[in-house]
């Protein structure tokens, strides 16, 4: 690196996701922010990041990535393909952490030339640092790889390994998108709190603090939720009502039937992006051999400035 520092880490795509990483990265770990590498095309988030972080912000990929021992994916799925392309010729030495959502492992070794590949399903509780990821490691990612990883994304809050990668589906539908369903609750708690009587900024406190207090006891608890359900609801009694209005209504069995949508969307969207990823591949091992070369039929390995890139869709 031209400041003599060694890079330790680099980041494709330095937004939200991106921003709460490093953030907790530098705090937990001590580490010089300037063994962070960063590629963001766009001008203000680079100065953003400079300032915030004093991390090493690259308008686009360059040699410096080739030193680089840890690769972080962070760019929204859709942008994978144009993100990727001209960092390929840099970074098969690394190990590579993604956590795009839906971008599979074998899609991210063709495009990045790499076998060690770990995948992340964060949520966003962690940009406040109490989200959750379920992670899934690729033969190849070894015991001390898995220890980089988890140092890295331990500040973001709780992680979970599982052990197959169609299992990230269905921690996509339960954490991924979980903070929404959460949301979903509280907003029924909020309208009803009116449709009572209470101000909205009264129904927002109460459904929160019970949000909050029900979780900490669940998870303090030996018992399990249906103990602790039980116990707050006497035959008879308010809490006895509202369930057996909730049964009536089959709210579990269309909660349940929402989270299988979720696993099935997931599932689907990873095929879509399954597929356009792996045109990128072809695409990358070709910058590979011949990094400066434009390759027939695909945008040249040049750096992208953010008027060039073009609209990317939002998720
Ligand atoms: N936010 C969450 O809580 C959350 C939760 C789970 C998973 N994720 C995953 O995390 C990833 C990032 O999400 P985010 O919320 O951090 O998105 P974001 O804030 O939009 O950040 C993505 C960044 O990547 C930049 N970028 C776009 N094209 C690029 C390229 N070719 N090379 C380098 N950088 C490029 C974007 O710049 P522009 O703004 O100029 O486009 C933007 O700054 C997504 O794949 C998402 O699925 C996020």
């Amino acid at each position: 690196m031209e400041n003599g520092i060694t890079p330790e880490v680099a980041f494709v795509g330095g937004g939200n996701m991106a921003s709460a990483l490093i953030g907790g990265l530098l705090k937990a770990t001590g580490r010089v922010p300037a063994t962070v590498l960063v590629v963001e095309p766009d001008d203000r988030q680079r100065a953003r990041l400079a300032l915030q972080f004093g991390v090493l912000a690259l308008p686009a990929a360059d040699a410096q990535l080739a030193a680089v021992p840890m690769v972080v994916w962070a760019v929204k799925p859709q942008a994978f393909a144009a993100a990727a392309r001209p960092c390929a010729a840099y970074v098969a030495q690394a190990l590579h952490l993604s956590v795009m959502a839906g971008i599979r492992t074998d899609a991210l070794a063709a495009a990045s030339g790499s076998a060690r590949i770990v995948r992340a399903m964060p949520n966003t509780p962690a940009l406040v640092g109490q989200g959750i990821s379920g992670l899934f490691a690729t033969p190849a990612v070894s015991a001390d790889d898995r220890a980089r990883v988890e140092q890295l994304l331990a500040p973001s809050g709780e992680l979970l390994w599982v052990e197959r990668e169609r299992d990230l589906d269905a921690v996509t539908a339960l954490s991924g998108s979980g903070p929404a369903y959460v949301y979903y609750f509280i907003e029924a708690m909020i309208q009803a709190a009116g449709e009572m009587g209470l101000g909205a900024e009264q129904g927002r406190r109460l459904a929160l603090a019970t949000f909050a207090g029900a979780t900490a006891l669940a998870r303090d608890s030996r018992d399990s939720p249906a103990v602790l359900r039980e116990r707050v609801t006497s035959k008879g009694g308010t809490t006895y009502a509202a369930l057996m209005s909730l049964d009536r209504d089959a709210v579990k069995a269309a909660f349940v039937r929402a989270l299988h949508a979720a696993n099935v969307r997931a599932r689907e969207l990873g095929d879509e992006f399954g597929a356009g990823a792996a045109a990128t591949a072809a695409v990358g091992q070709a910058a590979a051999s011949a990094p400066e070369t434009p390759v027939a039929g695909a945008a040249p390995a040049t750096p992208i400035t953010g008027a060039a890139r073009g609209p990317v869709p939002r998720r």
